[in-house]
């Protein structure tokens, strides 16, 4: 029997730590193969995890040894969790860890999309010095809308906010008195109204069958011609094929992507629209995020190996009872 099993890219000291104390297995890659994953899944009581590799109820079947599963992030959309809990399998993450650094890359796509620096950039190394071809927008005074005011929308709002920005938010999980609103004096929103009054929209929700394609060719077509969205948070929320058309048409200015539907994406015309960023899904990969979140879940790891409760349980399962049927 091995003590944990590490299937996606997960390093740093506290893994280190983890594996002077317990027997880990570190196969990087191993995500991409579900056949293998089985195979190594029977016999581990452990399983540390990114956003990749897909935590089926089949995968939870073949795993009669399994005590959890920590996901080294905040969403758990590659994990089904309601059969994990059947299953008696604690599911940790870290919920709150990478949220600054998510926030902090928003900010940078806002600006780089409105300053228009990766255009600006790529023109100048070539040998150009074309100031009147980058002309930009200021933030200061515009519209930002954010859809889903959880931690991290708070956030980059927040920082939005000291740009001078006005806050709009959606959040059906809201009320009116919720304390953030006050804080940020922002307005909630209906989202086809939030839609309508940004100058640019971000979105901060996670993957969930509600959420699934929810911003599609109608949503764009109520955007100001002017606005420009960001998703710094789950690709499936966005229909992709109908952001590609309302960018070419013009119905939209521009938008911003660290996130797509499939990861990685296979070749779209988004990656040859000159008003589009993308980033490879890389808003929590800073230092400081990636050690706050791999300590968090190397010691609830440890914390769950030994009979401890962990700090940050994504699900509260029963004793694990016998294989899942
Ligand atoms: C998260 O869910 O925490 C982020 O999207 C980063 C990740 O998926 O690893």
């Amino acid at each position: 029997m091995r003590d944990i099993l590490i299937s996606e890219n997960i390093t740093g000291a506290a893994v280190d730590r983890l594996a002077a104390r317990f027997d880990v297995l570190y196969l990087p890659e191993l995500w991409k193969d579900p056949e293998a994953l089985a195979e190594h899944m029977r016999d581990v009581r452990a399983l540390m995890v990114r956003n990749q590799t897909r935590v089926t109820r089949e995968l939870l079947c073949t795993s009669p040894e399994l005590l959890v599963v920590s996901r080294a992030g905040a969403g758990l959309d590659n994990i089904d969790v309601e059969a994990a809990t059947e299953a008696g399998v604690l599911v940790t993450y870290a919920p709150d860890q990478n949220s600054i650094s998510a926030a902090e890359h928003t900010l940078a796509l806002l600006l780089a999309l409105m300053r228009r620096i990766p255009a600006a950039d790529g023109d100048t190394k070539a040998g150009g010095w074309n100031r009147k071809r980058f002309f930009g927008h200021e933030i200061y005074g515009k519209t930002l809308g954010i859809i889903g005011l959880g931690k991290i929308g708070y956030l980059t709002a927040a920082r939005a906010q000291a740009f001078g920005m006005k806050i709009l938010a959606w959040d059906p999980q809201l009320s009116r008195d919720n304390v953030y609103l006050a804080q940020l004096n922002a307005e909630l929103v209906g989202l086809d109204e939030l839609l309508s009054r940004a100058d640019v929209v971000s979105c901060h929700v996670p993957s969930n069958p509600q959420t699934a394609g929810m911003l599609n060719r109608q949503h764009f077509a109520t955007m100001k011609p002017t606005a420009c969205i960001i998703n710094t948070s789950r690709g499936e929320i966005i229909n992709e094929a109908d952001l590609v058309d309302a960018l070419k048409s013009g119905k939209i200015a521009g938008a911003a992507l660290d996130v797509r539907a499939n990861e990685p994406p296979s070749k779209s015309e988004l990656e040859s629209l000159p008003n589009v960023i993308l980033t490879p899904h890389i808003a929590a990969f800073t230092d400081e995020a990636q050690e706050r979140v791999t300590s968090a879940v190397c010691e609830d790891v440890a914390r769950v190996l030994e009979g401890k409760s962990p700090q940050y349980p994504a699900n509260r399962p029963g004793t694990r009872p016998t294989v899942l049927a």
